[in-house]
């Protein structure tokens, strides 16, 4: 192994200063050594990929499809992401500058925030929120200006929206709104998404649509902000939730032209490109797998409703998730609310492994995130071990 030169050790971005560690994934690799443990806590879905997405990947292979893919994306799949967003979110975006496939929905969220973001420009994040936003916004030089949203439900409301703004001053750039929401699971209906489309316009910011999960609501179907405010809206999704492709590392990102040049642009600069087989099983996925997250979105409300029950029996109290696959709930009041304190002590006497809540921002202490993108089994065999872990007290 080399030694480091000593005098190497100092040579690092000073930003990275400002940036924890990824904290969902270090408590999740803090707890994964408890012999037993169940882990709810990543959202990582326990389903295979489909097996018509898999066969296009090896065909892809097999085929010798192994060279450098065009930067944006293979013109055929930003055919298919241009016409999956036609047919869901009625906006027509040209596959030959609007569309640039990602290396998942992460890299989509890195370029935007490395390509149009300056130091000292702020961007709106409301909280409970995916801890990632944070740090790729804080690592562009930016910072992130949170809304705290427990006070009303864990849901952005126009007029918050627009006293934040107000509050904010002209560095706001950006908004980044999540929905359906990680860790909350909440989303907005379309009168909801209307009034803060109205704010948005008025105040030419941009917009950050984060929809990797619109293909998981239980109780209402998806609306998007692209539909409404398309030439100030990026829209950021991906194949990672919706057919289970975490691993194969495909998102992408659609917006006007005159925005999207700078994302390709910095995107080009950092990965060139996405891997040829990933690209292929997401052409398939999006032409002939519309279907496929419709089996996966049953498993996963039977599990959100069987967790509900479970745990509001036990004294959590849980804003009802409309989409997503996590469940935030609130730890009973006689467990305080040092959340980081509760997870890690379920984890050791209970071998239920769920994420501390303060890790997604402001108004989250005192929950945890538990993820149900796990299999039927370990949700049930968790339940009756938080369940007896709860009863003790
Ligand atoms: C809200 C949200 N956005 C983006 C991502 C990243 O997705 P990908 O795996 O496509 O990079 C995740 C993953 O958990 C997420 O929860």
């Amino acid at each position: 192994m080399p030694e480091t030169l000593a005098t190497l050790t100092n040579l690092r971005n000073q930003l990275l200063d400002t940036v924890a560690p990824s904290a969902i994934r270090s408590f999740d690799n803090q707890i994964s050594s408890i012999p037993g443990i169940i882990k709810l806590t990543l959202g990582e879905p326990d389903f295979n990929v489909p097996e018509h997405v898999k066969a296009a990947a090896i065909k892809s292979i097999e085929e010798n499809d192994s060279h450098y893919a065009p930067a944006s994306g293979k013109p055929e799949l930003r055919q298919a992401i241009s016409d999956y967003l036609k047919d869901s979110r009625g906006v027509t975006y040209n596959p030959a500058d609007e569309v640039l496939v990602t290396v998942g929905a992460t890299e989509s969220l890195a370029s935007i925030t490395y390509g149009l973001l300056n130091p000292g420009d702020k961007v709106l994040v409301p909280t409970p929120a995916f801890s990632l936003y944070f740090a790729l916004i804080k690592m562009a030089g930016a910072e992130p200006v949170m809304i705290d949203t427990s006070s009303d439900g864990f849901q952005l409301t126009a007029k918050r929206l627009e006293n934040e703004i107000e509050a904010a001053g002209d560095q706001v750039k950006a908004v980044l709104l999540n929905y359906p929401n990680n860790p909350t699971g909440r989303t907005f209906t379309k009168t909801e998404l209307e009034d803060l489309a109205a704010v948005l316009k008025k105040h030419e910011l941009l917009v950050i649509a984060d929809e990797i999960y619109s293909d998981l609501t239980y109780d209402q179907d998806h609306y998007s902000l692209a539909t409404l405010l398309p030439e100030q809206t990026l829209l950021v999704s991906g194949l990672s939730k919706s057919h289970a492709m975490t691993g194969y590392r495909m998102g992408y990102v659609a917006g006007p032209a005159g925005i999207m040049r700078s994302v390709a642009q910095i995107h080009s600069y950092l990965v060139v490109c996405v891997n040829d087989a990933t690209q292929a099983a997401a052409v398939e996925a999006l032409n002939n797998g519309r279907e496929d997250p419709l089996v996966f979105k049953k498993a996963y409300k039977k599990r959100r409703d069987y967790i509900i029950e479970k745990m509001t029996k036990m004294g959590f109290q849980i804003a009802t998730p409309q989409g997503a696959f996590y469940v935030f709930a609130k730890i009973p009041d006689q467990f305080g609310k040092d959340d980081f304190k509760f997870a890690l002590d379920v984890a050791e006497q209970a071998q239920v492994g769920l994420i501390p809540g303060s890790v997604f921002g402001a108004g989250s202490d005192g929950y945890v995130r538990l993820s149900y993108a796990a299999s039927d089994d370990n949700i049930k065999v968790a339940m009756e071990r938080l369940a007896t872990y709860m009863e003790k007290f």
